[in-house]
């Protein structure tokens, strides 16, 4: 035996699962923290028999999640009503429901990774990848078919004779002392190839520094980020206003974008005229959206019956001589440019929805305004198909 080797601990290999969870318990009761026991398959029951407790990285999962939960709102309160304060859809600046997703989100993530790297690091005590136990006749044996029991010497009751009398006193087929691994000095460490390694990281980073930095900055070369250009926001000395940013040519139109020439105007002296003939498509349209965009505030047939009362001013009726006047370009005007407290509908409403509406509000209002004259249409209409 060498004694200059540093003994890690006493194995012993048994022949059956019950002698082995019977040395287990027996070796748990006789007072030993510090041993292991390995397997060749899980044995059911082993964590009672050692009389092992429930493992403690949830405390570690437990910890870090409430870490990053409270880093994460902290942060976001910092950023969004310290840093850069804005109002976004009329929230308040710390706007707790809308934070809990991300809060959720970071705890769930850094919860997980933190516990990845908890159990490699406390409980795998990585890197540290060589364990006694690897090279040994023990590791074979219990890979293949026997069942084996390591009592460490870090155990306050280890004593080379005690605890190897009391392993065999436990029946075992054999006992096997276990030895650390001689360190080996790497010649990766020497001096000799430190210096190297600094010189030739020195070397690479120079040289890459003045390759990227000095070398393609002469010409013909050039970075597609050195352009002569202006980046939005950027000051100008160039332009009289000092904006880099320019404004459209007066007179231009955006490819696709139709402008409405009285938009801004509360009354437009002129106004367009309606494209659309009330066929039935168009009115069956015109009423879909009609229900769906104006219904709530002016009520499904336009009395102006609102379901939003009490949170919105109720606006008046559409059947008024007033409205009925209007020509169609006046209401087209209204749903387009908004008018007091009604807004513009124009993001959600199209161009040609809007006429359609028009067609069908015409449809209302005549049928809440009837004369008998049209009655005497209808009855010839219905007279003539009738015949
Ligand atoms: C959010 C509620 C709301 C919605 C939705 C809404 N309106 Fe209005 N509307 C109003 C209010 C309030 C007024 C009164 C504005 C004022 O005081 O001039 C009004 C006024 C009008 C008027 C002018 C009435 C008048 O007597 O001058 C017309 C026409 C009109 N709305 C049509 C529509 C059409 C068509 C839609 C659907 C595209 C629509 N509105 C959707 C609230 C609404």
């Amino acid at each position: 035996m060498d004694n200059n080797k540093k003994l890690f601990g006493i194995a012993a290999l048994f022949d059956t699962p019950d002698l082995i969870i019977n040395a287990a318990r027996k070796t748990a009761s006789a007072g030993y923290k510090k041993f292991d026991v390995n397997t060749p398959y899980p044995v059911h029951g082993m964590d009672k028999a050692m009389g092992l407790k429930p493992t403690t990285v949830g405390y570690v999962t437990l910890f870090f999640g409430f870490s990053s939960a409270a880093f994460i709102l902290l942060f976001m309160w910092w950023t969004l009503s310290i840093n850069y304060p804005m109002v976004i859809g009329g929230k308040p600046f710390f706007a707790l429901p809308a934070f809990i997703p991300i809060t959720f989100e970071t705890t769930v993530l850094l919860g997980a990774v933190s516990t990845f790297l908890g159990i490699l690091a406390v409980y795998f005590k990585l890197p540290a990848n060589s364990h006694p136990l690897h090279d040994s006749e023990y590791m074979k044996a219990v890979s293949t078919d026997k069942y084996g029991l390591v009592i460490e010497t870090e155990d306050p009751l280890f004593d080379i004779n005690g605890t190897k009398d009391f392993l065999k006193s436990l029946n075992p087929s054999s006992t096997e002392l276990i030895y650390y691994p001689p360190k080996e000095v790497y010649a990766l460490f020497q001096p000799r190839f430190m210096i190297l390694l600094a010189v030739v990281a020195l070397v690479v980073s120079v040289s890459t520094y003045i390759t990227l930095n000095k070398l393609l900055y002469i010409t013909p070369y050039g970075w597609m980020s050195e352009q002569d250009k202006y980046l939005p926001q950027k000051k100008s000395d160039y332009f009289a206003d000092g904006f880099g940013m320019r404004k459209p040519v007066q007179g231009t139109v955006a490819r696709g974008f139709i402008p409405y020439p009285y938009s801004g105007q509360t009354e437009p002296k002129e106004v367009l005229s309606n494209p659309l003939l009330p066929t039935e498509e168009i009115l069956a349209l015109g009423k879909r959206k009609f229900l769906t965009f104006c219904s709530p505030c002016h009520g499904n047939t336009a009395d102006g019956d609102s379901r939003l009362r009490g949170q919105f001013p109720n606006p008046p009726t559409l059947h008024s001589d007033k409205v009925r006047n209007y020509p169609d370009g006046r209401i087209y005007h209204i749903i387009t440019n908004g008018q007091n407290a009604m807004p513009s509908y124009a993001y959600q409403v199209s161009r040609e929805e809007r006429w359609a509406i028009i067609n069908y509000l015409r449809v209302l209002q005549r049928a809440k305004n009837a004369k008998a004259t049209d009655l005497t249409s209808i009855n010839k209409e219905s007279g003539k198909n009738a015949q």
